[in-house]
């Protein structure tokens, strides 16, 4: 039976039907307008739909619609503040090369922003652990590593 899911989508509050086998990547990406969250796989082994729900990188494919009821979900689309300037970490992949066709791109920056929060001065291993989910067939993992080492010491600099 559909019932209504309420959660918290990058700062603001929602309220949306949900069907019981729904997935919250076709909630986000159809009613909710968040197109930013791609979807690769389906089978939750690219990262590609990766979404911050209670600060922790989850595969939006396959996580159940209704749970997310009293959740607090971040989608790539909530990180630029105002939606004018893209966010450090944004930045940051576009400065050191992390992007190329970019398909890859939210999930990876979704990812990088979970660790970096949790984590502001990981190692290279760390780094790597953080994005094990995440895969990316254009760029290569150096840019994309070199990506996340420059958003963390300008995060840190801003602290
Ligand atoms: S689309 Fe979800 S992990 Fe690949
Ligand atoms: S930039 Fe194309 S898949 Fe990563």
């Amino acid at each position: 039976m559909t019932q209504i899911v309420s959660f918290v989508l990058n700062g603001a509050p929602v309220q949306v039907p949900a069907d019981p086998h729904q997935r919250l990547i076709d909630l986000l990406r159809g009613p909710l307008h968040q197109t930013g969250t791609k979807e690769g796989c389906g089978q939750g082994e690219c990262g590609a739909c990766t979404v911050i729900i209670d600060g922790r990188p989850v595969n939006a494919c396959l996580y159940p619609a209704p749970e997310a009821d009293g959740t607090t979900i971040t989608t790539i689309e909530g990180l630029g503040g105002d939606n004018t300037e893209l966010s450090t970490i944004q930045r940051a992949f576009v400065e050191c090369g992390g992007i190329q066709c970019g398909y890859c791109t939210p999930g990876m920056i979704l990812s990088t922003k979970a660790l970096l929060d949790r984590r502001p001065d990981p190692t290279e291993a760390e780094i790597r652990q953080g994005l094990a989910g995440n895969l990316c067939r254009c760029t290569g993992y150096v840019q994309i590593i070199e990506s996340v080492k420059w958003a963390a010491e300008r995060l840190r600099d801003k602290s």
